[in-house]
């Protein structure tokens, strides 16, 4: 971990430390720190704080079985539904105030306000139809949406019936669509003929469409309309098995469906996510558990009260919006924003123009974003009232103290706590970061475990490093947000996420250890810095992409031989895909074959995931036994020195590379 460590010591040299604004401590939902200890001694029964969040049908008889790990479970017997917790129990108080204001992205439209009510009434009403057309408990549905509001009225609707989710981001191409549905099995889709981004309309429909016609079992999907007669010129007819939103919601007008007592282990959704093989990866989570984390962790962390309005600028399409956008929020009865489109359309102050608007409390974004910001200028803050704000948040990356520092400045005005929350689509929920009122901040570094959470930085035989020595993150106890298998994968589950430093025959909870891939450091205070991933999966503006998903998409691409991908530093995205490509004997180099590789990987993924540079090269760095040297190339990415490249089987091929890289 050589280039971990100078960056590390670049950050440290520049470490300073925060103290809780005392005005924000005075008010905060947390702030006795008596907690850490409290958690520790009363474990597991201190999750009793996290459940007692919601509203159980029936109560669990146990706080965790442990009897089987890593297959834990967590309030077990207990039941429950998500859309009630989330809905109904908040309709006799806080019936008739905001639960979502939406924001659409052209600003001359009407925005949205949906009160407790009338979301609840909607999702009723989708429900309803979502069972007319055979929807039953346990079926997957797919939601193929970008940020409109029907997505979470869809995910709630789903809820409401049992009927688990798997949301693929809107931004993804066809083919991953394909490749979740047929992974899930899952028969019913909802997506939306398309949606605006900066100014014009983009058509969805081709695309869902396209990655329809690779699903392998028969499909009902239903379409929201979201373009009206600016979707005209795409000129889509819906097909024998597709039905309009609308017209299914109004043929169901008025109508109320039970919500369905769910078990605490039973699936709330699936989320896929890149990982170290080409296949995403199929992560299950339950109803009691991880409702109760993205609770705990909004009301502890991001202070959500139910009078707040409380803005994240994720994408439901990702982890963050699931529980930071929809679950955690509505579940505390709070008013959740939705934006849905870029934070430069019109201009760059788009969301200091929104959160002025609508006198936001919270803002909870990412590292890529606050850098964008920064580059653009204070100016745009400056424009607009932020007082408003009482808390910052980050999430996806690291950040580094002087982008830290920046959003402290420039648009927490020095008042607002920033929490650095890292956490994973596996983990349900934040894991390490301060709690922010009661813990100092020290920029660049997230903080402490959450209370309750027994996190360990570990060498490669899985003892402690010492404070200061860069490692591995290890989580030592299970938590009641943790994934709870990969679906349909139990065995991938343990090599993924325990084998690394488990004793994988034991039956001991003691013996199990998580490994999320990432490495990290602590210092004396116990505050983690984390470093970034450790396996074969890059962070692209906080979006996680498997190198060898791309990869197996370029090699796909006709005149492609070999490549590598690999991802190297970008001021803005934070990583960016780099790729190295051999061609096949009778091609050559070309603008063409350039152009098709991107548009090979766009296919396979989406733009998010389009190379910033392809380097083509006769050859690429390898080992004597033919292993490609990824962190060599990384190294030539970042323009870095390359340290001894005598062990290769074609040393001579790096200064090649090299050279063109800087062409
Ligand atoms: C990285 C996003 C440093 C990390 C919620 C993790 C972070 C991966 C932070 C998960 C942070 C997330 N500091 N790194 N505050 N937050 N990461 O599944 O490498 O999309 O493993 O979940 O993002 O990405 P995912």
């Amino acid at each position: 971990m050589t280039d971990g460590d100078a960056e590390l010591e670049a950050r440290l040299a520049e470490q300073e430390v925060f103290e809780p604004p005392a005005e924000f401590v005075e008010q905060a939902n947390v702030s006795d720190p008596e907690i850490y200890e409290e958690f520790e001694e009363n474990w597991p029964e201190c999750w009793e704080n996290a459940a007692d969040l919601l509203d159980w049908e029936s109560d669990y008889d146990q706080v965790l079985d442990d009897s089987n790990p890593p297959f834990y479970e967590w309030f077990t017997n207990g039941d429950l539904n998500a859309s009630a917790n989330c809905l109904d129990r908040h309709l006799a108080e806080r019936g008739d105030e905001a639960a979502i204001e939406w924001v659409g992205e052209p600003v001359d439209e009407e925005n949205r306000t949906y009160t407790y009510a009338e979301l609840h009434r909607e999702v009723n009403e989708f429900a309803a139809a979502l069972r007319d057309q055979g929807v039953e408990e346990d079926d997957v549905v797919t939601l193929y949406m970008p940020m409109i509001p029907e997505l979470p009225v869809a995910m709630l609707a789903c809820a409401r019936i049992g009927a688990p989710h798997s949301v693929v981001f809107a931004g993804f191409s066809a083919d991953a669509l394909a490749t979740r549905m047929n992974s899930a099995d899952s028969e019913y889709l909802v997506t939306t003929n398309g949606y605006y981004r900066r100014g014009s309309p983009l058509d969805h429909l081709e695309k869902a469409n396209e990655g329809l016609d690779d699903v392998e079992q028969e499909t009902t999907t239903v379409v929201v309309d979201r373009l009206g007669p600016n979707g005209d010129d795409f000129g889509h007819e819906l097909g024998p098995d597709q039905i309009d939103y609308d017209d299914l919601v109004a043929a169901h007008e008025g109508a109320t469906v039970e919500p369905v007592t769910r078990d605490a282990e039973d699936m709330l959704f699936l989320m896929y996510t890149s990982g170290t093989t080409g296949k995403p990866k199929g992560v299950k989570h339950t109803t009691g558990g991880y409702l109760s984390w993205a609770a705990w962790t909004s009301q502890a962390v991001l202070d959500i009260k139910p009078e707040d309005t409380y803005f994240c600028s994720a994408d439901i399409g990702w982890i963050t919006g699931h529980s930071y956008i929809v679950y955690g929020p509505l579940a505390l009865g709070t008013t959740t924003m939705m934006y849905e489109g870029t934070p430069d359309h019109p201009d760059r102050d788009r969301l200091w123009q929104i959160i002025d608007d609508y006198d936001a409390t919270q803002l909870y974004t990412a590292p890529t974003a606050i850098r964008a910001f920064m580059k653009w200028g204070s100016e745009y803050p400056e424009q607009h009232d932020l007082s408003s704000l009482r808390l910052l948040g980050t999430v996806g990356e690291p950040i580094n103290p002087r982008a830290w520092k920046w959003y402290y400045k420039h648009i927490g005005d020095e008042s607002c706590p920033v929490v650095d929350t890292w956490w994973q689509t596996e983990t349900g929920g934040m894991m390490i970061t301060t709690l922010p009122g009661v813990k100092d901040m020290k920029p660049g570094s997230a903080g402490p475990p959450l209370p309750g959470l027994d996190v360990d930085i570990v060498d490669t035989e899985g003892e402690e490093v010492s404070p200061g020595e860069a490692g591995y993150l290890t989580v030592q106890k299970p938590w009641p947000g943790m994934l709870r298998t990969l679906y349909n994968n139990d065995e991938r589950y343990i090599e993924e996420y325990w084998a690394e430093y488990s004793d994988v025959d034991s039956d001991d909870p003691d013996d199990w250890v998580y490994f999320p891939e990432d490495g990290a450091k602590i210092d004396e205070d116990g505050y983690i810095t984390v470093l970034g991933r450790v396996d074969d999966v890059i962070n692209v503006s906080g979006h996680r992409l498997g190198t060898m998903e791309i990869e197996s998409a370029i090699v796909g691409v006709e005149g492609v031989a070999e490549a590598a991908v690999v991802g190297g530093d970008h001021d803005i995205k934070g990583e960016a895909v780099y790729t190295y490509v051999t061609t096949e004997d009778g091609y050559e180099p070309s603008d063409d074959l350039r152009a098709r590789i991107t548009e090979g990987v766009e296919d396979a993924i989406g733009p998010i995931a389009r190379p910033e540079e392809i380097v083509f090269t006769p050859d690429l760095p390898k080992t004597r036994s033919g292993k490609i040297m990824r962190r060599l190339l990384e190294n030539i990415a970042d323009g870095k020195e390359l340290g001894n490249t005598s062990t290769l089987r074609n040393p001579e091929i790096v200064e090649e590379i090299q050279q063109k890289a800087q062409d």
